[in-house]
């Protein structure tokens, strides 16, 4: 048996190891022991909690109650905490996912001590550093021993930074296994997608029809905490609402709550909640599905958002100068328009006049996490 503890902190993390969790219930029990940490990176219940409830993930053994910080603060509170859990349980592995402080600190805490880290959704690169998460990816896939990257540009941009496939059986921080398996956020897709319509009024709650709104989500320091950015975002947002006459719905992350009052002009502020702009909480992730399914346009900065636009095949502008997720905009179903209001309006009536066509399958068959419970197994075991 393979005591396998799982370091999770923020909401896209909860939703990733969703997949893997359910895998190693179904099909691994007498192989994989899961050990599931909690950072407390994300608190709220709408950030938190409600994922755990809904994709039924396991309640984690542990909370770190590390909470909000600077980034310094939050990072060493959690190495800390992890290396004192890690040192009490002596797991054989620790499995991360993504990009946030919580993954760094898992995969720190842990090499440190020896013990294999396993990176899910390693290689994204944005080639921007000023973004606290090339940093956290960085620093993670180099002191990986399984790295699973779920797009052919993530093979080839950890090859680019001299990170090779090792044959070696076990493999370890010095020679690292590298595949390519696809994405569980899409493994998640497929298997929530009709249980989430089923279970979801979020349509009928905001009053909205099917294929008549756009869907917005932000969260990018780069964009919440510059208040030009911020105003010329959500400019643009106002603006083709008006335009189009379709409502917008945009569910806020807290981060972007609270700074919308603070920085957002107070006549646009005003202006977008009297204006067919629905400013609502973060909704759960079966809402979210059928928010994405039904959209008639999604406009975002999220990483996985991105992903869910293309799993859906809507139309998507990114509110950034790069994405990670170059596949994505390659097909043309995606278009950058970073914070530039012009931009966002020349993507969006692109899309009027030539709706993206060509959906081919980017993220894999929707069997990541098998893929990914097997080779940690064979590889690690
Ligand atoms: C983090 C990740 C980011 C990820 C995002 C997903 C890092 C560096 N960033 O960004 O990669 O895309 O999560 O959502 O790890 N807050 C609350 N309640 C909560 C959580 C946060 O009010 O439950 C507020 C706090 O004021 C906090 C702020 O949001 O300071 C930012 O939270 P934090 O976890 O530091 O970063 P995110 O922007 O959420
Ligand atoms: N999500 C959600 N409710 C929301 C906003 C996002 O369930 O109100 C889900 C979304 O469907 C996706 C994930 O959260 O699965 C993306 O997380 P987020 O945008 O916070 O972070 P990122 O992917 O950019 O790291």
């Amino acid at each position: 048996m393979m005591h396998l503890t799982t370091v999770v902190g923020a909401r896209p993390q909860f939703i990733k190891a969703a997949a893997v969790s359910r895998t190693v219930r179904k099909d691994f029990p007498l192989q994989i022991n899961e050990r599931i940490i909690h950072t407390g990176q994300h608190y709220d219940r709408g950030m938190s909690e409600v994922f755990f409830d809904e994709l039924q993930i396991p309640k984690p053994d542990v909370n770190l109650q590390v909470g909000s910080h600077g980034h310094g603060e939050q990072t060493a509170r959690m190495i800390s905490r992890l290396e004192n859990e890690f040192h009490c349980n002596a797991p054989d592995a620790v499995l991360v996912y993504g990009d946030t402080n919580s993954t760094l600190a898992g995969a720190l805490a842990a090499s440190k001590l020896h013990i294999p880290v396993i990176h899910v959704e390693a290689g994204m690169r944005s080639f921007c550093k000023t973004m606290p998460e090339e940093i956290n990816r960085i620093l993670c896939d180099h002191v990986s021993s399984l790295l699973f990257t779920p797009t052919p540009t993530g093979l080839n941009n950890l090859k680019m930074e001299g990170l090779v496939h090792h044959r070696q059986i076990p493999n370890d921080i010095d020679h690292p296994g590298i595949f390519h398996c696809g994405d569980v956020m899409y493994d998640n897709c497929l298997h929530f997608h009709s249980i989430a319509e089923k279970n979801s009024h979020v349509l009928v709650e905001f009053g909205l029809q099917p294929g008549e709104y756009h869907l917005v989500t932000l969260h990018r320091p780069q964009n919440t905490d510059d208040p030009e950015r911020l105003t010329r975002i959500f400019a643009a947002i106002l603006q083709l609402t008006q335009s189009s006459g379709r409502k917008t719905i945009i569910p806020l992350h807290p981060r972007t709550s609270m700074l919308l009052k603070k920085s957002l002009p107070l006549n646009l502020f005003s202006r977008l909640q009297a204006e067919n702009c629905i400013l609502a909480l973060p909704v759960p992730y079966f809402d979210m599905l059928v928010l994405e399914k039904n959209a008639h346009l999604i406009l975002t900065d999220s990483g996985g958002v991105q992903k869910e636009a293309y799993f859906f095949r809507k139309p998507c502008i990114i509110l950034r100068a790069e994405t990670e997720w170059k596949e994505i905009t390659a097909t043309g179903s995606a278009i950058l328009a970073d914070a530039d209001p012009e931009m966002i309006s020349r993507a969006y009536s692109r899309f009027q006049s030539s709706p993206p066509q060509s959906f081919p399958p980017i993220f894999g068959d929707g069997l990541a996490a098998p893929f990914i419970c097997r080779t940690i197994l064979e590889n690690l075991g």
